[in-house]
């Protein structure tokens, strides 16, 4: 994910593509014209209904709360579903930093109770070419190579399903599996540099690895990458769940796929998780006050949120008591949406900030009980996974699915 390696001082407009997330707003990037200049289509109250309906479940509070908020072809997936076809998710990290954010789990999470809802496959690409080749500060791929395996820890930690579950650093699985590779091969003969530069903005200055890595990002969304688990079918349908800058990804690769005879991916984009210091931005694993690390103590989760969260309060109790406070920009309020599951005390909280009745200091400390339980979980469910475990989710294998085209 982007993680604000160009930082445009107040732009015009939103900037958003796989490496700069930069707002013209205080509020953030706007959504509603994110969406329309890429062509995504909103998740509408129908369309939620329809998959409460067809999965028999409410939908996870992130799709509730409009944290994922567009997609393309969703209907395609519910309507497999409902006829019992098969799909499955696909979605990856790219590997830059030991220090994951919570910022990096929302895609996670999501997908986890995809997979636990659904019950198919998921692959997740660990993307450690791609960030050799992009981050001047790492020397060697051998660096990202490894972080591929210190963080699929924390994506583990996450819960999925060993037995449907497929992790894959692209380093191995390129080396490793012919199938994978004739498909990049296959996705880069189809695609000219006009095309990637118009998508991408890559221009005669850019290394020759960087030209050619969409193919490797766009290649597991065709199921013919991954034979041990679909068996050599080549159209199994993908859906990808993802943070919205990353759909230029997608929208190549839904470009190809038919060149190709090939299904285009569905995709489900979230919206970005705010900077403590507001949505301007968004968080810098180099920056360690902007954001809450997974690695964070319990007591520096209190200390960050306290001195660095953004709020949208009063300038003292008093004005706060009058005006009452911003909900759009309070960083602890927009935290809480994320990470605070139950809908009546959000509701709660959400009225009596707004009214200037509930005080900052008050919503920071829920905030601060919420955030430290999620990462004192996360902590612990981490230092369970071992060496061994890893190795049993990034090992290719046949998965346990059984499906009929
Ligand atoms: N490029 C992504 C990143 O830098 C990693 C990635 C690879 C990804 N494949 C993906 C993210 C599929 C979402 C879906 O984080």
């Amino acid at each position: 994910m982007a993680d604000n390696t160009d930082v445009i001082v107040n732009p015009k407009e939103d900037i958003v593509d796989p490496w700069t997330v930069q707002s013209s707003s205080d509020k953030g990037v706007d959504y509603e014209k994110l969406i329309e200049k890429f062509g995504s289509m909103r998740i509408s109250d129908d369309l939620i209904k329809r998959m409460e309906r067809v999965t028999g479940k409410p939908v996870h509070h992130f799709i509730r709360r409009g944290i994922f908020f567009s997609h393309r072809e969703l209907e395609m997936i519910l309507e497999k579903y409902e006829n019992k076809q098969p799909f499955y998710l696909y979605t990856g990290r790219g590997p830059s930093s030991e220090a994951m954010h919570l910022g990096h789990l929302i895609p996670f999470i999501c997908t986890q109770w995809l997979q636990e809802t659904f019950e198919v496959p998921l692959v997740i690409q660990m993307t450690d070419d791609e960030k050799y080749l992009w981050k001047d500060d790492i020397k060697d791929p051998d660096q990202t190579y490894k972080l591929a395996y210190e963080n699929a820890k924390d994506i583990i930690a996450c819960g999925f399903d060993m037995n449907k579950t497929f992790i894959f650093s692209d380093i191995d699985y390129i080396s490793g599996c012919p199938e994978f590779y004739k498909n990049i091969c296959r996705i880069e003969k189809h695609v000219t540099f006009n095309q990637v530069k118009a998508i991408f903005g890559f221009n005669e200055s850019s290394n020759i690895g960087q030209v050619s890595f969409p193919a490797i990002q766009a290649a597991p969304s065709f199921s013919s990458s991954f034979p041990l688990i679909f068996g050599g079918h080549t159209r199994v349908p993908c859906l990808i769940p993802c943070a919205i800058d990353q759909d230029p990804y997608f929208r190549m690769t839904r470009d190809v796929a038919p060149k190709l005879k090939f299904l285009k991916p569905a995709l489900l984009h979230s919206v970005f998780f705010p900077a403590l210091q507001g949505a301007k931005g968004k968080m810098s694993s180099s920056d360690p006050t902007s954001s809450i690390f997974l690695t964070d103590t319990q007591k520096e989760i209190e200390d960050k949120i306290n001195k660095y969260a953004y709020s949208g309060g009063g300038a003292t109790l008093e004005e706060h008591r009058k005006k009452g406070g911003d909900l759009d920009t309070d960083v602890s309020y927009q935290y809480l949406r994320f990470f605070l599951e139950d809908d009546a005390k959000l509701e709660r909280l959400g009225r009596e900030y707004k009214a200037g009745t509930l005080a900052t200091g008050d919503l920071k400390k829920e905030l601060i009980a919420v955030l430290q339980k999620i990462v004192g979980d996360h902590q612990a469910k981490r230092e369970m996974v071992t060496k061994e475990t890893v190795k049993q989710y990034m090992t290719p294998r046949r998965l346990n699915y059984t499906f009929i085209l």
